[in-house]
């Protein structure tokens, strides 16, 4: 019997085209509305070193572990973090801790595409002049950001009203928001997400500057943008002593880098075998940092500052996570000279942003699908978008399924699989052969010095940061115990099994196919 065709992979269509969509992987709201809370939460310029320390030991460390082991799966036609483990470490250990590569881009991205697709409908309603009135003669903070807060209530709340009240927008934003992630995955890889990046990050970029450009010339009787710029940029040495400040400038750094996800693995499976990842790895990791501390830090905080003061700013980041981006930023921009489009701007940059980066993690199950089981594109997509749509019900029925998700996928989870991808490539793999992979076919030659870095202290600064977090975070998180947090941890656990038995079944049908 003639044999089937093997199944062939996609591949990134231009060097321009694969950097802008790794870039947009990274670029997401994270850059926008976590940093800046971040930042602010953390001090201001206490928190810049600990950052810019982290970029250099784990961030561009991490790049190139990923891209790398990208790079070697797809070359042997596989993209997900399972069956490359399992290529470096033949043990059905490699094969769980990869599932940690499916589990973690998928629970985050059922809640981050939720919030994505509020930005959609805050962009809308800037747009249609339907965002809410300003509170005229306020006096105080409160009341001026009052009518925003009740806003973003009750476009989460559960619905009423005429046909463009907030929460039936928000429903249609929803819809939407699927839909256009549906359909940008599947036209593929290089003719939905690459086309799609290539037009996406100039726009977001250029949003981002008239938005930045308009901020910093404000000046408002409280004060102005350049004294954000102050407070983010005037370092603390004293904030070193401070863990928290390091544990929250590594954590950030995991999530705007999107590492420690499994996805960028993905996306450097298709690059070509012979394509250079030093370079490569390193300019989208340049590129997100430009976006973040360049764009995404001159737009939140100054804009905070200049209308609150540094301390108003502070306890805005610190008076929860949404407060920022979806309150005072609306408000802010609501009440300057064209401040429907300025709204606008800010949640169509938000849109985009977070649009790239939810393709991104999507397309890791897409893959997996794809390589594993060699389904088609159009079969992978719809399998993985009917369980994302799905398991959104928990966040958006079950109270503080999101944070308890975030908190073990998108916070913890992240730092614990970046570890072991570190341990896999650098320690099993071998340090030696792990640094030739790295610079094979590389643009640039990367210094000798950064494989000790890779080797020995970037798993360092991950173990002590986990360490850190089992000692001083695990308990209080231990400490919730609602029923509805036990549902949202009990959904996570499900889909854990239900991955790992997906991951079984293909391993099994691999050596099958192999047999015959
Ligand atoms: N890296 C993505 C973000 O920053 C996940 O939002």
């Amino acid at each position: 019997m003639a044999k089937k065709a093997p199944h062939t992979r996609e591949l990134w269509k231009s060097r321009t085209g694969l950097i802008l969509a790794m870039a947009g992987g990274a670029i997401g709201l994270g850059n926008f509305l976590r940093f800046p809370v971040q930042a602010a939460e953390n001090g201001g310029g206490a928190f810049m070193i600990p950052y810019i320390i982290a970029f250099f030991v784990i961030g561009i460390p991490l790049m190139w572990i990923e891209c790398s082991i990208g790079r070697y799966g797809g070359a042997r036609g596989h993209g997900t973090a399972p069956a490359i483990f399992n290529l470096i470490w033949k043990s059905p250990i490699s094969r769980i801790i990869g599932v940690l590569g499916l589990w973690i881009p998928l629970i985050v991205v059922i809640y981050y595409i939720y919030i994505e697709s509020w930005t959609l409908g805050y962009s809308i309603h800037f747009l249609l002049g339907t965002s809410p009135e300003l509170a005229v003669g306020a006096n105080n903070p409160d009341e001026f950001l009052k009518p925003y807060s009740n806003f973003l209530g009750s476009y989460i709340g559960a619905g009423g009203g005429d046909l463009l009240s907030p929460s039936n927008m928000a429903y249609f934003a929803l819809i939407v928001t699927v839909a256009l992630n549906l359909f940008i995955l599947l036209r593929g890889v290089s003719r939905g997400i690459e086309a799609f990046a290539k037009f996406a990050l100039p726009a977001l970029f250029v949003m981002a500057i008239i938005l930045l450009v308009r901020v910093l010339t404000l000046e408002t009787p409280s004060g102005n943008a350049i004294e954000g710029l102050n407070f983010l940029w005037t370092p603390d040495l004293n904030a070193l002593k401070n863990p928290g400040v390091w544990v929250a400038a590594a954590g950030q750094m995991f999530f705007t880098l999107s590492l420690g996800f499994g996805s960028m693995i993905v996306y450097s499976s298709y690059l070509r075998a012979n394509q250079d990842v030093a370079l490569n790895g390193l300019s989208s990791a340049a590129i997100n940092e430009t976006a973040e501390v360049v764009l995404g830090g001159s737009i939140a905080i100054p804009a905070a500052v200049a209308f609150f003061g540094v301390a108003g700013a502070i306890s805005i980041a610190q008076s929860g996570a949404f407060n920022l981006g979806f309150v005072s930023l609306p408000a802010i921009f609501a009440s300057m000279p064209a401040g429907q489009f300025l709204g606008f701007l800010w949640f169509f940059l938000l849109f985009f942003a977070g649009l790239t980066s939810s393709l991104f993690l999507i397309q890791t199950i897409v893959a997996f699908f794809e390589d594993e089981f060699k389904l088609s594109r159009k079969k992978s997509v719809l399998i993985t978008m009917g369980i994302i749509v799905s398991s959104m019900l928990m966040i958006i029925f079950v109270n503080q399924t999101l944070d308890e998700w975030d908190f073990w996928a998108g916070t913890v989870g992240i730092v614990f699989f970046g570890l072991m991808e570190v341990i896999i490539f650098m320690w099993v793999f071998g340090g030696e052969k792990a640094w030739a992979e790295i610079n094979r076919n590389g643009t640039i030659k990367v210094p000798r010095f950064f494989y000790y870095v890779l080797r020995y202290i970037t798993p360092l600064f991950m173990f002590i940061l986990l360490l850190w977090w089992g000692i001083e975070l695990l308990p209080e998180q231990l400490e919730k115990t609602s029923w509805t947090i036990w549902v949202a941890r009990g959904y996570l656990i499900v889909l854990f099994f239900v991955l790992a038995a997906l991951v079984f079944m293909a391993d099994k049908r691999g050596n099958r196919e192999n047999e015959s």
